[in-house]
């Protein structure tokens, strides 16, 4: 069996106060009213009947809210995101630059990483909008959008761009230009902000890793314990009260992936790294697991996680990168995508 090693044990994750206190207060319960108007939900069964009662609607998305204002239809968000699958899959084709350096700070350096290796491509108007300032406040990254759409000189769809850029470049008029560059930042954020983070809480989470464990249990298992989507929202709806007596016909429903991830009534050791139990367990088919949302609409993108974080995984080890022997707590803050806010990454002992 793999352990994760010492030096992985010895580093101390501090989650913000708030979901501390989620863990420290409601782990094991399968319902709990967090706010007078909504309901924590964590258990498998439960979880399975609120997910399974109807598709998330709009303003649930996580990806493909109305964009200031404007509707996405799913024909369009489904579009959006085979185009930005494309591009990855193009990308991936390719052969890496020889010297890649993956060290530094995570997630930072492989949000830029990433954003190299997929939108390289495109403009700097377009690549700007991956900034990961831009997090702050959804204002300043409209301000930012609505910059880039009113100069002049943007990018023509028969440029040499990536696809989502073409998409972009195609739009006329101040209106359609800001409402794709919305798109073009919507779409490929997920690659470069959710990747990223998912490698930056694994390495956090078990660097150095035994040879032997492979990439894809590293990526299950980090995504056990910190799930960047740590919960998911469900407005109030009719469907939500007869399913438990506890839910009122006001109550929103947030699932709790983060807690279910843990329940000891559900895993070995849960607070423990362990990626070998991947071994026997089948992601799609483990009950109250579900980084990726619910079987009856998981997320679209999904296929493009396991190959980026996998071969940003191959580069950190064929390298010897670890996690910085000096930093030995990360902070998790409250914020939607669930992960440590920095962890240094630098060569490991024994290599230069
Ligand atoms: C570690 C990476 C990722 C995680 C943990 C993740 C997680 C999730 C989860 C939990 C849902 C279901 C939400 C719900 O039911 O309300 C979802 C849906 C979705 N995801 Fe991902 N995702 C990741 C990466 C991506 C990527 C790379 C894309 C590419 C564009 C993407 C696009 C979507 C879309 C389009 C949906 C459907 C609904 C919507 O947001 O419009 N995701 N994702």
């Amino acid at each position: 069996m793999t352990f994760s090693p010492a030096s992985a044990r010895s580093r101390t994750t501090v989650l913000s106060p708030r979901l501390e206190a989620l863990l420290r207060d409601h782990l094991g319960k399968d319902a709990v009213r967090l706010e007078p108007d909504t309901i924590g939900v964590a258990g498998p069964e439960l979880i399975d009947r609120v997910l399974a009662a109807r598709r998330a609607t709009e303003i649930e998305r996580p990806t493909f809210k109305p964009l200031h204002g404007r509707s996405i239809t799913r024909t369009e968000a489904s579009s959006v995101t085979r185009t930005i699958g494309d591009d990855v899959r193009e990308a991936l084709k390719a052969p890496l630059p020889p010297n890649i350096d993956l060290s530094g700070p995570w997630p930072l350096t492989g949000h830029l990483f990433l954003r190299d290796l997929i939108l390289g491509r495109d403009p700097r108007r377009l690549t700007i909008l991956m900034s990961r300032n831009l997090e702050l406040t959804p204002l300043l990254t409209w301000l930012v959008i609505s910059a880039a759409a009113a100069l002049p000189g943007g990018p023509r769809p028969t440029d040499d761009l990536t696809e989502l850029g073409r998409l972009a470049a195609k739009a006329t008029g101040y209106q359609n230009r800001r409402y794709a560059l919305g798109m073009y930042r919507r779409a490929a954020a997920p690659v470069c902000f959710t990747i990223s983070t998912l490698v930056a809480n694994a390495l956090w989470l078990g660097s150095p890793f035994d040879d032997s464990t492979p990439n894809r249990n590293i990526i299950f298992e980090s995504l056990r314990l910190l799930p960047p989507s740590w919960n998911i929202l469900r407005r109030a709806s009719p469907e939500y009260p007869p399913l438990d007596p506890r839910i009122g016909p006001d109550d929103d429903i947030l699932v709790l992936p983060l807690l279910s991830h843990r329940d000891p009534a559900l895993w070995d050791s849960p607070n423990d790294f362990r990626p070998e139990r991947w071994d026997h367990l089948d992601p799609d088919n483990t009950p109250g697991y579900l980084p990726f949302g619910h079987s009856s609409e998981r997320c679209w993108g999904r296929h493009m996680v396991m190959p980026l974080a996998e071969l940003l995984l191959d580069r950190i080890r064929e390298a010897g990168l670890t996690v910085d022997p000096g930093q030995r707590t990360a902070k998790v803050p409250l914020l939607g995508l669930l992960g440590v806010s920095e962890v240094r990454v630098r060569t490991g002992p024994g290599r230069r």
